[in-house]
């Protein structure tokens, strides 16, 4: 029996949507750390540009394959293309899902975890002793993971309108709005000036460095959630008449924001109590918390704040990775959505354990690098620029000059040559080449 797909409410919905998988631990604790080993600016322009020459084209052509095929990340390639390979993408996407949820959950428990400490009045002492052993002890974190991932999957057992839909609604402008006032206080503690020259005051030296170009690609990929199907699903939900470009260009140019105003949220208040941004994934969890009982009075609250935000970010964005697994096993197995939510949520529960355990809990290393650490570098480096490239060289080489216009709803207008121009070359030797670099380096 076929089911009938679920559909959008709105156009808003959709860019709403989008946007919470977009906003993520990506832009706060992903991009500020990233940023901080990458040397603060040199990072940054190589990040704008990737976000600009790759990740604008990668993203139109996620919308255009998913709005055209309305269907999953696999089916997609099999209905467009029957019989090539070039589902392979499909596939790795929904393994990437599995992948990165895995850890993504881990890292959304101690955000749960910090923002219930700062009800119970807040981080005192040494903050990284307390990090430290509370990512190491074997059965704390793992509860903190197992609830976030029950969230992630109540939201997604509701459905597209109902759950995704929704819950983006309500959890983007709060957000928002949040994080901006963060940045205003964040900027009057005095460390304005020395953030804003890490942040934006070039150091050509660390453009010789190539690990910054891979890391700030990756992040690209990372922050816009592309790569693996997640943008593809999504558009799979709309109505075929939708507009995408200015949708992608919103979300796009928020999502990028959010980052901006997220790092002058972390880098004045860093610098303003002379701390060291080159921290590591620790940074959020280790450098914040000081600063926050350095606040007085209002820091538990300004703490709560900021957790309470990351902790929504990070719930809006597992809810698109969990959706790209769901969609396709809906199909596949012909399953109910509430079923299949259960038993695939439960599953990526499981598999993020052992990411868990790999803070002090258990010795669990891949060449040299915690599991966590290993699976968000290997996915977000590797794994989404590959699948990106899989896709660009699908739209961009067998699909029609008209077809990729048509789909990717560009039209007959100045930015067509230009798309075409970006689709066929420009994104792809980007891509490889960033990659190649990366490989020669690892
Ligand atoms: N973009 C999200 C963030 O910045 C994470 C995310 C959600 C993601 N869905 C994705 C990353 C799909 C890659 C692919 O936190």
């Amino acid at each position: 029996m076929e089911q009938k797909r679920e559909q959008w409410g709105s156009r808003w919905g959709f860019i709403l949507a989008a946007m919470g998988s977009a906003v993520g631990l990506g832009n706060i604790w992903r991009f500020s750390y990233a940023m901080g080993d990458g040397g603060g600016s040199a990072f940054l322009i190589i990040y704008l540009l990737s976000v600009l020459l790759i990740g604008f084209p990668v993203m139109l052509i996620e919308f255009s394959i998913g709005r055209r095929a309305q269907t999953d990340a696999v089916d997609a390639f099999k209905k467009i293309a029957p019989k090539t390979g070039w589902v392979v993408a499909g596939g790795m996407g929904v393994l990437a899902a599995f992948l990165i949820l895995s850890f993504y959950g881990v890292i959304g428990g101690w955000s749960l975890r910090y923002t219930m400490a700062y009800v119970t009045g807040g981080i005192t002492g040494d903050s990284s002793e307390f990090f430290g052993g509370f990512i190491s002890s074997a059965v704390s974190p793992v509860l903190w993971q197992f609830l976030f991932m029950a969230i992630t999957i109540a939201i997604v057992y509701l459905g597209v309108q109902k759950g995704i839909e929704l819950s983006s609604k309500w959890m983007m402008p709060i957000l928002s709005i949040l994080l901006v006032l963060l940045a205003v206080y964040s900027l009057t503690l005095g460390g304005a000036q020395e953030a804003f020259a890490f942040m934006f005051q070039p150091d050509w030296e660390a453009f010789t460095d190539p690990s910054v170009y891979i890391s700030a690609m990756g992040q690209a990929f990372f922050t816009l959630s592309l790569g693996m199907g997640a943008m593809l699903t999504y558009a799979s939900y709309l109505d075929p008449s939708e507009r995408l470009t200015s949708s992608a260009a919103i979300i796009i140019g928020l999502d990028t924001l959010f980052a901006l105003v997220a790092g002058l949220v972390i880098f004045p208040a860093l610098f303003a109590f002379g701390l060291d941004p080159a921290e590591g994934p620790g940074l959020v969890f280790v450098v914040l918390p000081n600063i926050f009982e350095a606040l007085g009075g209002v820091g538990a609250l300004v703490g709560f704040a900021f957790f309470l935000l990351l902790s929504m970010a990070a719930i809006s964005s597992a809810i698109s990775l969990l959706e790209v697994a769901v969609a396709y096993f809906i199909r596949k197995l012909n399953m109910s959505r509430k079923n299949v939510t259960l038993i695939v949520g439960l599953i990526i529960f499981l598999l993020g354990v052992p990411s868990s355990l790999s803070q002090g809990a258990v010795e669990i290393t891949i060449f040299g690098a915690s599991f966590l650490d290993f699976m968000d570098a290997f996915t977000g480096n590797l794994l989404l620029p590959l699948g990106g490239l899989i896709m660009v060289l699908f739209v961009g080489w067998t699909w029609t000059k008209k077809e990729i216009l048509h789909h990717g709803d560009i039209g007959d207008n100045a930015l067509g040559p230009a798309y075409l121009l970006t689709a066929k070359f420009v994104a792809p030797i980007a891509i490889l080449f960033v990659l190649i670099i990366g490989l020669i380096n690892w």
